[in-house]
């Protein structure tokens, strides 16, 4: 009896408390292909894939695996069943090497292996499929791209028939998630199963053979992926119709708000992250900073926040709105942000800068307030509550409460939300935020480019790194390009192309420098 469906999930409903985190949820995977699972923030993507991978067991419903009925009390059942799960934060042990991690709490047979077999069966693996990996490699020095072909592979050394890759494509580069695209068409011509969850619309219509989209818990539909469009998809995710242009209204006057000069900055090997950067930002302008990952991005930004040890001669003069100067140069981080430089960084890691998981939003609101010194924290909750309320209404998180469930329990997407709202709410003059829609749906992205040009038209310098050139090239007025620490160009935005923009991103071009 052949059944075509790897998986396949009938009428499942999972409860939180009051929430319906999925709704009577029926969804099949056939056998060879990928499936890409859309929804925006909160729709209940990860709940019911966790569902597969013995995170959550369903309060109704039933799972098959290849036609038989099944029971998946834990990860453990959920491998046993051929499921393989690539959960959104990594679960290596740092300390460990690729291959010690691949067996890691595997018994019997395969545990047991020599780590000459293992290595040998992890390069069979990586042969098949084209995953780049050496087994000696500790986790500590591995990139997220590294880290994360560890766990696919792991999976797949366990038997995986099929993969639940949950956003796993968040913080991987353009170049990177090519390379794993491959590796997924592989595994489907060796007759895996995929889902996966990703909010890049272009990266959906790239890979998947067959798109399920999810809405507030509920299942709206299936669309062949070559019958389907970036609006099409868009339009059943949110439920209307939605415009996907981003507005850039020009601001009435640009004033000068910081002026770089000969900015160096190297990292503890004495290699330079940024050299002899130079330029200028403006008041009622969004400056995009493209390049590929690693160039010097987060270096930039956390010199102007005062959290780089700069080389001498670098000048980072900040200019308020009532045309003073002062050096940020060797200030100290909280006071350049009582300066009104704000600096809203959203990490890799959401929880690594900036906020504190353990506590509520409310809290996590005041931590940022107290430290604009309005009021006493242990005193005044009502003005960070304020804020909270709004940031959760203007910005549609979805909450059970502001001011009792601890922020990490949210899913990725509203903790987000709240992040980069927080820092809108504190009325900054320079707002610096980098991957500021990482990881958001489509929705809740142009929601974040609405209130980072709100804040241009209000006279603020937004200086906005971003990693997708469609929306640098739509949201900013001018781009600022980093290329192995150097500006390899600043250009106007409106003019230029993404093939010039990728250009200076590969190709430093001395000249270029000198283009403002
Ligand atoms: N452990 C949990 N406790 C309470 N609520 C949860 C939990 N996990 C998820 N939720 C809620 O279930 C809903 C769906 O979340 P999730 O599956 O993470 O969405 P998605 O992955 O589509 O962003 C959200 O409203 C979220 O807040
Ligand atoms: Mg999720």
């Amino acid at each position: 009896m052949d059944n075509l469906n790897a998986i396949e999930l009938r009428n499942i409903t999972k409860r939180f408390g009051p929430v319906v985190a999925n709704d009577n949820i029926s969804l099949q995977l056939h056998k060879g292909e990928i499936l890409s699972l859309l929804g925006e923030n909160g729709s209940g993507k990860t709940t019911l894939m966790n569902m597969l991978g013995g995170i959550y067991f369903p309060d109704e419903g039933q799972v098959f695996v290849d036609g038989e009925e099944v029971t998946i009390r834990s990860p453990k059942d959920s491998f046993a069943h051929g499921i393989g799960m690539i959960h959104q934060h990594f679960k290596l042990v740092d300390v460990f090497t690729a291959a010690e991690n691949i067996v890691l709490g595997l018994e019997g047979d395969k545990g047991k292996l020599d780590k000459a077999s293992i290595r040998k069966a992890v390069r069979e693996i990586a042969d098949r499929y084209g995953f780049d990996i050496d087994p000696d490699q500790k986790v500590y020095n591995m990139s997220v791209s590294q880290k994360q072909t560890v766990e696919i592979v792991k999976v797949l050394y366990r038997g995986a028939n099929v993969l639940i890759l949950d956003e796993p494509t968040a913080v991987l580069t353009p170049q990177e998630t090519d390379k794993l695209f491959k590796v997924m068409r592989n595994m489907k011509k060796d007759g895996k199963a995929i889902i996966i969850i990703t909010h890049k619309l272009h990266e959906v219509l790239d890979v998947s053979d067959r798109v399920v989209v999810l809405r507030k818990g509920q299942y709206i539909g299936d669309v062949e992926t070559a019958r389907a469009s970036q609006q099409s998809l868009t339009d059943m995710m949110v439920g209307h119709s939605v415009s996907l242009n981003i507005k850039c209204p020009k601001a009435e006057e640009c004033k000068d708000r910081l002026r770089v000069k000969n900015l160096t900055v190297l990292d503890k090997e004495g290699v330079k992250k940024l050299d002899n950067v130079a330029f200028d930002a403006f008041g009622g302008e969004i400056l995009g900073i493209a390049g590929i990952a690693g160039s010097g991005q987060k270096e930039l930004l956390e010199s102007i926040a005062g959290l780089q040890k700069l080389q001498p001669g670098a000048e980072i003069t900040y200019i308020s709105p009532e045309g003073e100067e002062k050096s940020l140069v060797g200030e100290d981080p909280l006071d350049i942000i009582h300066d009104g430089v704000l600096l809203s960084f959203v990490p890799e890691d959401r929880f690594g800068m900036g906020l504190a998981g353990s506590l509520c939003i409310n809290d996590n609101v005041m931590l940022r307030t107290f430290r604009r010194g309005k009021g006493n924290p242990f005193l005044d909750k009502k003005y960070p509550a304020g804020v909270a309320e709004k940031i959760v209404n203007d910005l549609e998180v979805v909450t059970p409460n502001n001011n009792r469930i601890p922020i990490r329990r949210l899913s990725g997407g509203n903790v987000q939300k709240v992040l980069v709202g927080r820092e809108i709410s504190c009325n900054p003059t320079l707002l610096m935020t980098a991957y500021a829609v990482r990881g958001l749906d489509i929705n809740t992205s142009y929601t974040i480019y609405n209130l980072l040009t709100e804040q241009k038209m209000k006279g603020v310098a937004v200086i906005y790194v971003g990693e997708d050139l469609d929306v640098l090239l739509e949201l900013c007025d001018r781009i600022l390009v980093l290329c192995g620490g150097q500006v390899s160009g600043i250009v106007d935005a409106h003019s230029v192309t993404k093939e010039e923009v990728g250009l200076l991103m590969t190709q430093f071009r001395k000249e270029g420098a000198e283009n403002a």
